[in-house]
């Protein structure tokens, strides 16, 4: 770590500790230590969370909502406590407004079936953002194809920040939903969602927060921030993989009719006809990922203990010394370079493709991701065909950085 990096780990967060607490961080890539970069595509996990995915199936494995013996009771307790602690952790109002999907795509696909669709006439307008990763882009333009609705996207600037004016003047009472990314996968960029949220509200249009990114590095108030709908995935923030969340609040997810049909879900079944459970039940049709709702609860759990604004100080400390570090790199270029930004460092080196990058600093031990990010349109908006991405965990260190840094200039020297 060289001089100019005068950072100081908050008293709170004690890294060392942390990575003990992360068993892949002990192996070995081609012979050197695994230094990673690719939280933004899918976080590591604590052993926190390992070992209570495993006490799950060795001790308590059962359905849930079923059955009357001690198992199935056992497991319905730890996944509902699992709700709770996620309505915890986004303050919401109640767990009953948490309802747990596959994971953010899923959120989103079920309000675009079961609050959207409904609500569409040829004509109306869905708003995007032009930062949006796919499964913020795709399910509308799916049910625009399906409604006769228009997708309409709001740009952004060459820093990669949101363009305010244009959304305001995009507002208008055909727009039936806006949905926008708390934090850009591919830049970066934090968006004022607070501040989208009230200049929404004034023409009565719904929010829906894709928070995937979000939720592992800063502290998320769905209340505050004043959103309808806040969707995010388990394996962003620490926790499995094939769970996650839609919030939403009480009065959409009570009028909202489920659109996937099947056990659980119901409250009485007759071959005429059907009647549905209250929310979130009647949304979590079938056997649910119990064991992963519960192993999400853990990484809630791990999260809460470390702190949100210590999380928060330690990778904003780690963005800004990977930042002018890496600036230093013949060919360096950042691509997205917001006044608010999280832990995700989008760059290009030179004319060198992105994936020959990732490939040869994956032989120094180095796990960046390479391409489009799931956000086509972002890099198409930058001109390039994709880029290299470094982003930020927990576990992240200055050292890591230098090594990352140290690999980069020897990608360099290959292509000189
Ligand atoms: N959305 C994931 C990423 O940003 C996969 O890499």
């Amino acid at each position: 770590m060289n001089e100019s990096a005068q950072v100081i780990c908050p008293p709170a967060l004690d890294v060392g500790k942390i990575r003990a607490d992360f068993p892949i961080l002990q192996r070995t890539v081609h012979g050197k230590p695994l230094v990673y970069f690719d939280t933004g595509a899918s976080a590591q996990r604590p052993r926190q969370v390992i070992e209570t995915i495993d006490d799950f199936y060795r001790n308590h494995n059962a359905n849930i909502h079923r059955g009357v013996h001690t198992l199935s009771q056992e497991a319905t307790d730890l996944y509902e406590q699992a709700r709770l602690k996620t309505a915890g952790f986004i303050n919401a109002p109640s767990a009953e407004e948490i309802v747990f999907t596959r994971g953010t795509t899923e959120s989103i696909n079920l309000v675009a079936h079961s609050f959207v669709r409904p609500r569409l006439q040829p004509g109306d307008e869905i708003l995007i953002s032009w930062m949006e990763h796919h499964s913020n882009i795709v399910p509308w333009q799916m049910l625009c194809e399906e409604t006769g609705a228009v997708l309409k996207v709001v740009p952004m600037n060459q820093r990669g920040e949101l363009e305010m004016g244009a959304l305001v003047d995009m507002l208008s009472a055909r727009v039936k939903l806006l949905g926008v990314v708390h934090v850009s996968n591919a830049l970066g960029t934090i968006n004022p969602i607070a501040d989208i949220c009230t200049l929404a509200k004034q023409h009565g249009i719904p929010v829906l927060v894709d928070g995937a990114q979000a939720m592992p590095h800063q502290r998320v108030d769905v209340q505050a921030l004043g959103c309808d709908f806040y969707c995010f995935s388990g394996h962003k923030m620490y926790g499995p993989t094939g769970i996650g969340a839609l919030w939403g609040k009480a009065e959409h997810l009570q009028a909202m009719t489920p659109y996937q049909g099947g056990g659980e879900m119901i409250r009485h079944v007759t071959f005429e006809k059907s009647t549905f459970n209250e929310a979130p039940g009647k949304f979590e049709a079938g056997t649910p990922n119990i064991a992963g709702a519960i192993g999400m609860g853990a990484a809630v759990d791990y999260l809460q203990k470390l702190g949100m604004e210590n999380v928060a100080a330690w990778e904003a400390q780690l963005l800004a010394y990977g930042t002018e570090k890496l600036s230093q790199i013949e060919g360096f270029r950042m691509i997205g370079t917001a006044a608010q930004k999280a832990g995700v460092m989008s760059f290009v080196l030179g004319d060198i493709h992105a994936n020959d990058v990732g490939t040869i600093i994956d032989l120094h031990g180095v796990a960046i991701r390479t391409g489009h990010h799931c956000a086509m349109p972002v890099v198409q908006f930058f001109g390039l065909p994709a880029t290299a991405r470094a982003s930020l965990g927990i576990y992240n260190t200055f050292e890591e950085i230098d090594i990352l840094a140290e690999a980069l200039e020897k990608t360099v020297g290959m292509f000189d």
